[in-house]
């Protein structure tokens, strides 16, 4: 299997509840390496950029107002299979339908405030990835 990098978010509900290291234990338990990590506050331009994917979603600006609501930890996390790992250790978008154990499981408060993000793709990960560290080497 081959060793992919993909980008995650732990998102304000988490960082406001102290539950960074509780969520990076469940990346590295899983055999994932923290390679990046930056947190810092998202403007709402930003925000807006990052999740322009669901801009004519119903729920988009409550998600933008979310999360401009608190600092978040951007990461890239390395490993085998990374972008689908980290999709199972996160868990369903909805904490009422997520596989126990999981992040959003144990952690996320709502659909909304669920805790963390990751991307979905190869594509999506190129793209999230540089969206926080464009022009920032990292070396494993
Ligand atoms: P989505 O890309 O569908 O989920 P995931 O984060 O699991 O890849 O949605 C992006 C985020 O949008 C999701 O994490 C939380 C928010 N969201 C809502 O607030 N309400 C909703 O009904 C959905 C589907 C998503």
């Amino acid at each position: 299997m081959a060793i992919e990098r993909t980008l995650s978010i732990i998102k304000p509900d988490a960082t406001r509840r102290n539950l960074t290291g509780k969520i990076n234990d469940k990346f590295e338990t899983a055999g994932l390496s923290i390679i990046a990590t930056r947190r810092l506050q998202l403007t709402k331009a930003q925000a807006e950029a990052f999740y322009a994917v669901h801009s004519h979603r119903p729920f988009f600006g409550d998600l933008v107002s979310f999360m401009i609501s608190g600092p978040v930890v951007a990461q890239v996390l390395e490993g085998e299979n990374a972008i689908m790992q980290n999709r199972d250790i996160m868990g369903a978008t909805d904490p009422k339908k997520a596989d126990a154990g999981t992040i959003r499981a144990d952690f996320a408060e709502s659909i909304e405030a669920n805790s963390v993000h990751g991307s979905d793709s190869p594509e999506a990960a190129a793209q999230e990835i540089s969206f926080f560290f464009a022009g920032i080497d990292i070396t494993a």
